[in-house]
């Protein structure tokens, strides 16, 4: 399946009628996936006696709205802190001790390194994992679990503890010494942290010591129950992207992928939460983590607003692209559950991508995102065969046909001729196209051969020329069956293909010459 849904907030689990909004707004969103947190020190309150309850209440709820859950284990480290952890060991310093700033002060993160806190958290973990194998390893409600969330030191780019700084003295282990960091400023050579990661050498160690804690929970809880593991990321590409600054020093930030992709292969899934707006750093931030040894899953994202209802298209169309969440569901809703408006851009989004999950979940064909772009009325996409022109009639004074064949006076059409327009064209045969999304329009023109001659007017998908469609189908998918709802022709067809509602149609051009 393709997981596509929404994230609780923080504090949500154990909320029956909070956990009941959330869901809904998952099913408003034309969703399948909901992640919602899993409590240490609810689910341990006194060391050593565990109770499972909330996280069986959330399975429950789950099977019973027919949407899947992805499990995120608040244990010793949440952003950094560990304000998640039970009381027992936030009252004990002495036994869980917390990691030291380089002026020897203790920073608000405890020390993964400290055997009392690695023990304590793994015995966690492990349970959690055994009690999903019992009551879930039959029905499959979780898909995955995410380990800690947003990992590493708060306010420090490492731990200056003197046992800290003692492993820090020790050569780098040998399977991390071929790993080169991008801007290190030195060429790698001998063993110590600064020879083998130059200015990044605090960094690198900080990530090893939390990905070397990692692989401590996602191996024994791997052991108990093979499901995917997940780890969260507070990303590096912040401010003037120094760690202990602008994030958390030893998360896995694209930086220190490498470290940890070799000393953390339990973990299956190193999954950006991308919040930021802007195209160039949305793309650059895919591009770092969509690798052949990483597949794209964005955990968290803004659940309202037109910067990500046009970035999540992007994410869509790479080619390993396995699911996509927003963080914050019941921010969705009003009080009478009903979408707020301005979450209705990413909710439209959401729908686009799930129209045309099965295609993209066995990646059917070659996938392009329609994104319109400040000041953009056409985007104009390059395939090996045709041009297409997609034209937002947002942008564009000319909207001749679309008035006569959509009643735009009704709110749920107004996306076509109003919002920001994008969508998701996939390619699935030499003249066969899906395509799903809002306000955009798209126009086909099927490139001349080598050698031909006639008129450039029997290229066209339009009713003008010799060449032209087989069939648009307005239609959706039950399973990976394709289901015609209707045939569009005549006006509906002949003006361009338009899409809205975050709905698809399947078009099949005719090829004949
Ligand atoms: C990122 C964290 O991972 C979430 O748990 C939550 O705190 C959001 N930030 C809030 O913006």
């Amino acid at each position: 399946m393709l997981p596509l849904g929404l994230q609780a907030h923080n504090s949500s689990t154990g909320l029956p009628g909070m956990l009941e909004k959330e869901i809904d707004a998952v099913l408003q969103y034309g969703g399948n996936l909901f992640e919602a947190p899993v409590y240490w020190y609810q689910v341990e309150k006194r060391e050593g006696e565990y109770d499972f309850s909330q996280a069986l209440q959330l399975i429950e709820l789950c099977r019973d709205k027919n949407i899947h859950l992805i499990l995120l284990w608040f244990g010793i480290n949440k952003n950094g802190h560990p304000t998640y952890c039970p009381e027992w060991v936030k009252a004990d310093p002495r036994r869980f001790p917390l990691a030291k700033g380089p002026d020897g002060g203790e920073v608000a993160t405890l020390s993964p390194l400290a055997e009392e806190t690695r023990k304590a958290d793994l015995r966690a973990f492990t349970r959690l994992m055994e009690f999903l194998r019992d009551t879930d390893g039959d029905m499959h409600t979780v898909l995955a679990v995410q380990v800690e969330n947003e990992i590493g030191y708060a306010n420090t780019d490492m731990d200056y503890s003197e046992a800290a700084q003692r492993l820090y003295r020790r050569p780098v282990p040998p399977f991390l010494r071929d790993i080169s960091l991008e801007d290190s400023g030195i060429t790698p050579s001998g063993d110590s942290w600064v020879s083998c990661f130059g200015r990044h050498a605090h960094e690198a160690f900080a990530a090893w010591c939390w990905a070397d804690f990692v692989q401590l929970l996602a191996g024994a809880g791997k052991n108990v129950y093979e499901i995917p593991l997940l780890l969260n990321v507070m990303l590096g590409e912040n401010g003037f992207e120094e760690p202990g600054l602008c994030y958390n020093s030893g998360g896995p930030v694209s930086r220190v992928l490498d470290i940890y992709k070799k000393t953390a292969p339990g973990i299956d899934v190193i999954c950006p939460d991308i919040y930021v707006q802007d195209r160039e750093r949305y793309l650059k931030i895919l591009s770092k983590y969509s690798r052949p040894d990483n597949p794209l899953f964005v955990p968290e994202s803004p659940v309202m607003g037109t910067a990500n209802a046009l970035n999540m298209m992007e994410a869509a169309a790479d080619p390993r692209f396995c699911g996509y969440a927003c963080f914050g569901a019941a921010s969705a809703l009003d009080e009478q559950g009903n979408l707020l408006p301005e979450a209705r851009d990413v909710a439209l989004s959401m729908k686009t991508i799930a129209s045309l999950a099965p295609l993209l979940r066995k990646r059917a064909g070659q996938v392009y995102a329609i994104v319109q772009q400040e000041f953009m009325d056409k985007q104009y996409l390059h395939l090996p065969g045709w041009h297409v022109e997609c034209t937002f009639p947002s942008a564009s004074r000319s909207r001749f046909g679309l008035g006569s064949f959509i009643n735009t006076r009704d709110p749920a059409n107004r996306d076509l001729l109003e919002t920001r327009g994008r969508g998701l064209l996939i390619q699935t045969g030499e003249s066969e196209f899906y395509l799903a999304g809002c306000g955009v329009c798209v126009d086909f023109r099927m490139r001349p051969e080598i050698g031909y001659e006639r008129s450039y007017v029997q290229l066209t998908s339009r009713m003008n020329g010799t060449l032209n469609f087989l069939s648009v189908e307005e239609g959706h998918f039950e399973g990976d069956r394709w289901v015609t709802d209707r045939f569009r022709n005549g006006d509906e067809a002949n003006f361009a293909c338009f899409v809205h509602r975050g709905e698809a149609v399947r078009i099949r051009l005719n090829a004949a010459r």
